[in-house]
């Protein structure tokens, strides 16, 4: 299968503090990838540097044919890579309607604004309901479906995840998994980071473990891993 965006023995970090070691990874043109790993071992660090916001030291990534390590990250987001960090980054004053607006800034979003607005409501239908509430006043779901959606709206190529259900309970979690799910049966490529590895193998058959910066593991469906045996990849054992 040809892929749609890959990563070739990566090397990055911040400063002179190397944090990737060697990352290899590849998203397929039809499917989606999920990560996983420790806390602290980079799972982040390497989505920033696919985004352009982290340096890349050596190393490749392939986006649709086209070199993007080093490119600057509006240029990297003009392409369709549309990145959603970890913890909501959101503007508190802006309302839903506000901050969708301004998720739609690629020129193929601009044309296509309704088009995004109504996959980004049919996703999150309570978007549409809390329209004017300030993103300040919403819970923590639904600051995520904000997010999300604000990344919908930017009509995405390709839709990085990093851990989009941190610290949120378990419905509400549900909740968001199974929107998640519907981004994917859209035929909307992800990647994504999370920690609950069940949800993962539901999205994909394709996952990697990061650890100490480097792709410790490739699973799929055919060595899905035990519980057990997850615990001593995660933990070295
Ligand atoms: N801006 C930064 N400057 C310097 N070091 C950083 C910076 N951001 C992260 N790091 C370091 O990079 C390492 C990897 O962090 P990263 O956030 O990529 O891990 P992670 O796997 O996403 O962790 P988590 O599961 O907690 O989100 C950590 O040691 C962290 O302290
Ligand atoms: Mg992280």
């Amino acid at each position: 299968m040809t892929a749609l965006l890959t990563v070739r023995d990566l090397k990055a970090g911040y400063g002179r503090v190397q944090i990737l070691h060697g990352i290899s990874i590849e998203l397929p043109e039809h499917g989606n990838i999920g990560l996983f790993g420790p806390n602290g071992h980079g799972k982040t660090t390497l989505l920033r540097a696919i985004s352009g916001l982290v340096r890349c030291n050596s190393g490749a990534i392939t986006f649709d044919g086209q070199q993007i390590a080093g490119r600057d990250a509006s240029r990297i987001v003009e392409a369709g890579l549309i990145h959603v960090p970890q913890g909501n980054v959101l503007f508190p004053n802006l309302t839903i309607a506000e901050t969708l607006q301004l998720g739609a800034h690629r020129a193929a979003a601009r044309k296509n604004f309704e088009a995004n607005l109504a996959l980004a409501t049919e996703i999150f239908p309570k978007l549409r309901e809390r329209w004017q509430q300030r993103v300040s006043t919403l819970s923590g779901g639904e600051r995520q479906m904000v997010s999300i959606g604000m990344a919908l709206m930017n009509q995405p190529r390709v839709l990085i995840l990093d851990e989009p259900t941190l610290g949120l309970a378990p419905k509400v979690k549900d909740e968001l998994c199974q929107a998640i799910s519907r981004i994917s049966d859209r035929g909307i490529p992800l990647i994504v980071v999370e920690q609950d590895i069940e949800f993962l193998m539901q999205l994909t058959k394709k996952l990697y473990l990061i650890s100490h910066g480097e792709t410790k593991a490739e699973l799929s469906a055919d060595n899905r891993p035990n519980n057990r045996e997850i615990m001593e990849m995660y933990f070295g054992m």
